[in-house]
């Protein structure tokens, strides 16, 4: 059977400051999500990277004195080991200044040109740097102190003058309209479709796709002294990575991508002028561009004039990598915004981890190992109670595939959550502690039942926590294929399990 194609992509980050929390919130999602289809089986292509060209990231490497390839090429570094620190699952790290790159955007910029939709003209109006965006004045507003700013971001703006090639993205306005109305799960969520439907109904002005004030970008293809706009450069990365416009590359199958997550403040930028620009070159649009939401620290919004960006992997030495997955995930409906405190990480991980999952492991594989010769008990006969356990669990892939597929991570994990307080419930109930010494072949089917679910439970939470739940399912002597399908075979009775250690420590709540 041919293996279902899923292309996942993160935004590819700017380079211009070091990664943060925000970023690493964008890339977990995408490898959870990654990881669960892998899972599935499926054939999995999951693409992140860096942004490396526009005027921020310019400005950002003269104020540290050195060339922008130089500033990048570090910046770039460690955005590759923070993916490395919380275990993203990648397949491919694209960079927008790699000569693949610039070749994809170049052709890209010819098939638009060549189609008609790019002319050349001069742009006059506001420009936010830290945004990168082009803003009409109405999107604008005065500060007391009569500086202008972007009233959706707060990033001060410029006035622009400067000859500027521009997309005829006005062309594309009904297009637009009429793909959405075909496509309704195309912009999630709804309240993000509805905010970029009536932007767009609102009209569409050309868009200024090229720069002259400065050089740091894509040269044009033909008029070298134009730089392509950055957020053209940057959308382009996905296609990049298909090999476009090699039609023999062999990722060229992927695409259109099935998902791109982006955060909520460039939605506009996946939703709207990426399908026009793929309109305009005749290529396949993306399945869906779903949006996330922001996280505070501490009820604070992260900046740099308060100094408080979070740097994740600090986070992952002090309380786990596991940890912070699965907080990130489960403590936030994706697509709501969130705040990250110490205190309510705290709090996850004795209540739900600690307490949860790893103690409903401890307590059973400890258990096994001291008093139930270290092996997979036998089943011997099954009641009821054990038979309701098990098939609560088994059918927990489904329930879980059906929250996944809305990208309900909370509710996903929620699922896996009622399972665990069944099997704390059923243990308690059943006390094999007590049953080994008036009978050990029900005290054998308890445990036989216990190792079901937790085969289940490793298997299917995999995505989210990696590392600790490839060493639960060590522990249970799972072998090498560790995908859904696993679970349709039974499990061995008598096989050899190793002495487990507790999976999840508690963390000591501050005074
Ligand atoms: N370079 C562009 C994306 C180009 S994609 C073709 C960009 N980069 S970014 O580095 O500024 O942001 C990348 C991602 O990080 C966005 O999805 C953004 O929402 C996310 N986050 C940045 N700060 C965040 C929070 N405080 N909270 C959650 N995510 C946030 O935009």
């Amino acid at each position: 059977m041919k293996k279902t194609k899923f292309y996942i992509t993160t935004p590819i980050y700017y380079v211009n400051g070091a990664p943060h929390l925000g970023h690493a919130y964008t890339s977990t999602a995408a490898d959870v999500l990654a990881r669960w289809h892998r899972l599935e089986g499926d054939d999995v292509f999951f693409l992140t990277g860096t942004d490396e060209h526009g005027q921020k990231v310019e400005a950002a490497a003269r104020a540290a004195g050195i060339e922008p390839q130089e500033f990048a090429d570090r910046v770039a570094a460690d955005f590759e080991d923070m993916a490395k620190a919380m275990n993203i699952s990648n397949d491919d790290f694209i960079r927008t200044t790699m000569p693949r790159h610039k070749a994809a955007c170049q052709a890209i910029w010819k098939k638009l040109q060549e189609n008609g939709f790019i002319y050349l003209g001069a742009y006059e109006g506001w420009y936010a740097v830290r945004d990168e965006a082009f803003y009409d004045e109405s999107e604008t507003a005065l500060k007391p102190d009569g500086s202008r700013y972007a009233v959706a971001s707060g990033a001060a703006v410029e006035w622009v003058v400067e000859p500027s090639y521009f997309f005829k993205l006005s062309a594309f306005q009904d297009k637009l309209l009429e793909f959405y109305e075909a496509n309704p799960g195309f912009i999630a969520p709804t309240a993000k479709r509805n905010e970029i439907l009536s932007f767009v109904r609102s009209g569409l002005n050309d868009l200024s796709i090229s720069r002259t004030s400065f050089s740091w970008g894509v040269p044009v293809p033909d008029d070298e002294t134009h730089v392509m706009y950055v957020w053209l450069d940057a959308l382009v990365n996905y296609l990049t990575a298909t090999g476009y416009p090699d039609e023999t590359a062999p990722r060229w199958g992927y695409w259109p991508a099935s998902l791109h997550l982006v955060g909520k403040e460039i939605i506009r930028f996946h939703s709207v002028y990426w399908p026009a620009f793929l309109m305009g070159a005749g290529l396949p649009l993306p399945e869906k561009v779903f949006s996330h939401g922001w996280w505070t620290v501490e009820g604070e919004k992260m900046s740099k004039s308060l100094g408080n960006f979070i740097d994740v992997r600090p986070l992952v030495q002090e309380y786990g990598l596991d940890q912070i997955r699965y907080f990130l995930l489960r403590e936030v409906p994706f697509g709501n915004d969130g705040d990250f405190s110490r205190d309510a990480l705290k709090r996850r991980i004795n209540s739900d981890l600690a307490n949860g999952i790893g103690n409903l492991a401890q307590r059973t594989l400890s258990f096994i190992g001291k008093n139930a010769g270290a092996a997979v008990p036998p089943k011997g006969a099954l009641q009821e109670t054990d038979e309701a356990l098990i098939a609560q669990a088994v059918a927990l892939p489904e329930k879980m595939r059906a929250t996944m597929d809305k990208l309900a991570f909370h509710e996903a994990l929620d699922e896996a959550w009622r399972v665990i307080r069944a099997a704390d419930g059923y243990i308690d109930a059943q006390a094999p502690w007590s049953l080994r010494k008036t009978d050990t072949d029900r005290m054998n089917s308890v445990l036989y039942t216990l190792c079901a679910v937790l085969r289940v439970l490793g298997v299917v939470l995999q995505p989210f926590m990696p590392e600790t739940m490839g060493k639960l399912l060590d522990y249970l002597a799972l072998s090498e294929d560790r995908s859904l399908a696993v679970l349709d075979a039974p499990l061995v009775e008598g096989t050899a399990l190793p002495t487990p250690s507790g999976l999840f420590p508690r963390v000591v709540e501050a005074a």
